[in-house]
């Protein structure tokens, strides 16, 4: 095995790569390389690397940048070939790419992972680990996420040393929600879109109220989902009692989403034996 750590070698990845690299993620699961495929074809391979022994694709890795907001990015595909798993080269390949991004002054990454089981044992569980021992730490646990049952866990890895007290001014924005829509990889989650007003109108509404709250719930219900998950970022500070008038729960803040000092807050709402 110290073979094939000495002769593998972690370079970017090239769209050519796109069909090894998708049947590795196929191999694990079906529906997870079609979303990788749609998304290569979409949004492209940059910031994406393969792990490689000569012309042979081992493994895959890499990170997409978050808009709006300060460096901060999320881990992409992370999968390394059945036959080559457990070996030491996945640690390769995600320090590889972890130290690429500390290079270029990334500041914040976070990672998504499902508690998936398959007959009684977690499908992600060495995934999670590694992460862990990389000093990810789990800072939002979304229960039913995915679907009944398959909870959805956001770990964080600080890439430059945060300040610890900084705080970010409130502000009182008018936010109106402009849609809704099922997140992607769930089944029966919804999410709604919001958008801030420049301005408001001097009678105008200071912010989204009970009722507006109230409209979105019964579309979301009218379609057939289980639960609704609602990020904004920490400095509102006019959404926490709409929110909390219909039944939305404070679920966890990934720390510094936006920028220092500036984290995003999650809340979600179940629909389940409502009406
Ligand atoms: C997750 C994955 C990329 C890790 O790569 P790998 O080469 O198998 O892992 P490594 O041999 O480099 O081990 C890295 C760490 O993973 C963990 N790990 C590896 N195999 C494990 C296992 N069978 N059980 C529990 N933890 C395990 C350990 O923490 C290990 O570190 P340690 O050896 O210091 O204890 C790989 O196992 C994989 O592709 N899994 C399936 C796809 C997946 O889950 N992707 C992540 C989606 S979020």
């Amino acid at each position: 095995m110290t073979d094939l750590l000495e002769s593998t070698q972690v370079r970017a990845m090239y769209m050519s790569d796109t069909a090894s690299v998708i049947e590795i993620i196929s191999d694990h699961d079906d529906d997870d390389g079609e979303a990788a495929e749609a998304e290569f074809q979409d949004e492209g391979v940059e910031g994406h690397f393969v792990l490689v022994d000569g012309d042979d694709v081992l493994g895959i890795s890499g990170y997409r940048e978050i808009e709006n907001c300060d460096a901060t990015y999320y881990l992409s595909w992370t999968y390394l070939d059945e036959d080559y798993q457990g070996k030491g080269l996945g640690k390769k390949l995600l320090a590889d790419v972890l130290d690429r991004l500390r290079k270029q002054d990334a500041r914040k990454i976070f990672v998504k992972v499902s508690d998936y089981e398959e007959d009684g044992k977690n499908v992600y569980a060495a995934a999670l680990s590694m992460y862990k021992s990389f000093g990810f730490e789990v800072e939002v646990v979304g229960q039913d996420f995915y679907d009944d049952g398959e909870s959805q866990t956001i770990l964080g890895l600080e890439l430059t040393p945060q300040s610890e007290d900084l705080s970010v001014a409130d502000e009182k924005p008018v936010i109106r929600f402009n849609g809704l829509f099922e997140i992607a990889e769930t089944d029966g989650a919804y999410t709604f879109a919001w958008i801030v007003e420049k301005s408001a109108g001097f009678f105008g509404k200071r912010s989204f109220t009970p009722e507006d709250l109230e409209l979105g719930i019964s579309s979301v219900k009218e379609q057939g989902g289980r639960k609704i998950f609602l990020t904004f970022p920490s400095n509102l500070v006019l959404i926490h009692r709409p929110l909390q008038a219909v039944g939305f729960k404070y679920v966890g803040q990934l720390k510094d989403y936006y920028e220092e000092g500036l984290h995003e807050l999650h809340f979600s709402h179940d629909l389940e034996g409502i009406g």
